[in-house]
């Protein structure tokens, strides 16, 4: 059996780290197709390294452009790719470009297709990942859901005879990795001693427009204690382009870092803001009080116990972010050591399995 993996950015290469090991354990061959949207060594090669999964079996090298440029670009190569690589099934992870292209081009080709992450909806399709969240849901042969929200929206979409609870692979890698600096501790080599906040802000909505993302920097920049800022390339071109600063306040900006210093740096972090999918449940699953700057989220289960809260408006951030985190939380909420196999699930449970795979 043959599977390709298509990703591209670096919350995909997360995802890709554990079904990877999963699916070499079973002995299936396994070729990773990296279309080379994210192409910073910060965001791309340290994540393949950190994370042990083997370099990319080719790499499209496609880069940055508008949305249809670059889904475009991405589409053309991975046809000829996929002819070429015969898969028996084609894996896309979460809802960037890349699994939007990867999706497409296989299904266009009559491959069966798996989509990781499946069902999750933010219910906002201004955003460019709601949309491609439906339409790799819709056309995949195999949606895998992280978890029981994912599997009831997908069920609301007609979907439910090819979807699957595997759980998330996401809280493979955190638990292995958190529990590995626990054990060893880190690298992690911050320009702060002491309390500080964890910030992240990438999101088109926050950077993409000078109002807006004047007023968050300004609202992170008059926190009482220090705000680490590892600078995304969207928000690095945005500064520049709007002629803002970053260097200002309580900010302290730095480069993006790898996987395991972001897991180091929300562990020690007393609070967590960001507009990112994944940080938002590596915080509420670690025990860091997370502020999510946005209006909706997908992942909704975050927000049961006060752990994460959406704020959108940059007024009262600063209240909301350093709040007492529930003491209950604790308590309700599995270890973040807890060993997940969501991986193993989506490999024997959909992969590998007759029964889903005949419907593929
Ligand atoms: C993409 C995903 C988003 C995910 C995020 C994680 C889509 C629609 N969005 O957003 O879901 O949360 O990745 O990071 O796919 N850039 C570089 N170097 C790089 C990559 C990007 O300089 O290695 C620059 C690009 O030139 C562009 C900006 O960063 O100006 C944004 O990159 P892009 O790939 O469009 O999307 P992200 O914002 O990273």
């Amino acid at each position: 059996m043959r599977v390709v993996s298509v990703v591209g950015a670096r919350p995909q290469f997360v995802k890709l780290s554990p079904v990877d090991s999963a699916v070499r354990a079973r002995g299936i061959e396994h070729l990773i197709i990296h279309t080379g949207q994210h192409h910073d060594a910060a965001l791309s090669d340290i994540f393949f390294t950190g994370l042990h999964i083997p370099p990319p079996t080719v790499n499209l090298e496609v880069g940055s452009g508008s949305h249809g440029q670059q889904t475009g670009r991405m589409l053309e190569a991975l046809e000829s790719e996929l002819i070429r690589m015969a898969p028996d099934v084609v894996v896309n992870y979460g809802d960037t470009n890349s699994t939007l292209a990867g999706s497409l081009a296989a299904v266009k080709l009559n491959l069966p297709t798996a989509h990781v992450e499946a069902g999750l909806r933010s219910f906002d399709r201004t955003m460019p990942e709601e949309i491609n969240r439906v339409v790799v849901d819709h056309i995949s042969s195999l949606c895998l859901a992280p978890t029981e929200t994912g599997m009831r929206n997908l069920r609301d979409e007609g979907l439910s005879d090819r979807s699957l609870l595997v759980g998330d692979v996401m809280l493979d890698v955190l638990s292995s990795t958190a529990q590995m600096i626990l054990e060893h501790g880190s690298d992690l080599d911050l320009p702060v001693a002491g309390d500080y906040v964890l910030a992240t802000v990438h999101r088109p909505q926050n950077t993409d427009d000078r109002e807006r993302l004047l007023e968050v920097i300004t609202a992170l920049a008059l926190f009482p204690i220090p705000v680490v800022l590892p600078v995304h390339p969207r928000l690095r071109d945005h500064v520049a382009r709007f002629d803002l600063r970053l260097d200002q306040g309580a900010l302290l900006p730095i480069e993006p870092l790898p996987y395991r210093d972001l897991v180091a740096a929300v562990l020690g972090a007393r609070a967590v803001v960001t507009d990112s999918g994944g940080l938002q449940k590596e915080a509420v699953h670690l025990g860091v009080p997370c502020t999510t700057l946005r209006d909706t989220s997908e992942w909704t289960e975050t927000f049961d116990d006060g752990m994460n809260e959406l704020h959108f408006a940059a007024q009262g951030l600063e209240r909301v972010a350093l709040r007492q985190a529930p003491t209950e939380a604790g308590s309700v909420r599995p270890s973040p050591l807890a060993a997940d196999r969501a991986a193993e699930a989506i490999v024997t449970l959909g992969l590998e399995s007759p029964s889903p795979r005949r419907d593929l």
